[in-house]
């Protein structure tokens, strides 16, 4: 098979970005700790709002009693704080929105218990962080009560050494704040750590702090999330790319 010249150029970008994250991923050796966001990183819940959205809507009867799409959904609500989703949708009642807000995070509770899943591979990288010694926190943008609910379905509160809200700490992503917090608290060095993130605003919080950052496509699609500069982006903990960087990172040999 012949190749053109275009093709070749995209081999060449390709073997030359692959060089480039795994070197970004050696030079974090001897690894020290590993930091998870938790909505869309842990488990993908954006399907889980959305549903507690259009079900609650339209049980009151918002625009005519037609349950908003999901078009409506990523354009209004998704990734977006309470406050601003309470000032879209009751422009002339927010304190009747923010009222809202509170009443589906209940309901978006009692489904995660439900319907709540991990994102393929999560088990399998635990798993190697826990087999290697590393320290791990979460670090999310969450409401707290929300945070440790998936984190409890997902059977990992024995997981994480300590869970980090944004709303906690002086700023929330995508300030570097949560983050930095993280790394002061497990006592490690941001030379040693990376973090998964799967929001443009989360991957800027973790740049901004320094840390390396591996994206995640699981609801954004990969040309927005590079304009916020992650080393890497992976579909899943499954993917190889991802095992091609940890190779050599973990303390037993041949782990990955
Ligand atoms: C933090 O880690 C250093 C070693 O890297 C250790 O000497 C120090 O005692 C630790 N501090 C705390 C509070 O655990």
């Amino acid at each position: 098979m012949k190749m053109d010249h275009e093709g070749l150029n995209i081999v060449v970008i390709l073997v030359i970005s692959f060089c480039l994250y795994k070197a970004a991923f050696k030079a974090l050796a001897p690894l020290e700790a590993v930091l998870f966001d938790v909505d869309g990183t842990l488990c993908d819940t954006d399907p889980i709002h959305l549903i507690a959205f259009q079900e609650m809507l339209q049980e009151i009867g918002f625009n005519g009693g037609v349950p908003i799409d999901e078009e409506y959904f990523i354009q209004n609500i998704a990734g977006k704080h309470n406050d601003d989703i309470a000032a879209t949708l009751f422009p002339d009642d927010i304190e009747r929105g923010l009222k809202f807000c509170v009443d589906k995070e209940a309901y978006f509770r009692k489904l995660v218990k439900e319907k709540v899943e991990p994102i393929k591979g999560l088990y399998k990288l635990t798993k190697w962080v826990e087999d290697n010694g590393l320290k791990r926190a979460a670090v999310t943008n969450a409401p707290r009560p929300n945070a440790e609910l998936m984190i409890s379905t997902l059977g990992l509160t024995d997981f994480f050494h300590h869970v980090i809200i944004g709303d906690e700490c002086e700023r929330a992503k995508p300030a570097p704040d949560p983050y930095l917090k993280a790394i002061e608290l497990l006592n490690v060095s941001k030379d040693h750590t990376f973090i998964c993130e799967d929001s443009v605003s989360g991957i800027k919080a973790g740049v901004a702090a320094g840390i390396p950052v591996v994206g995640l496509t699981t609801r954004n699609p990969e040309q927005m999330l590079m304009t916020a500069n992650p080393t890497l982006l992976v579909k899943n903990y499954e993917d190889p790319k991802l095992w091609a960087c940890l190779e050599g990172l973990g303390k037993k040999a041949g782990d990955a």
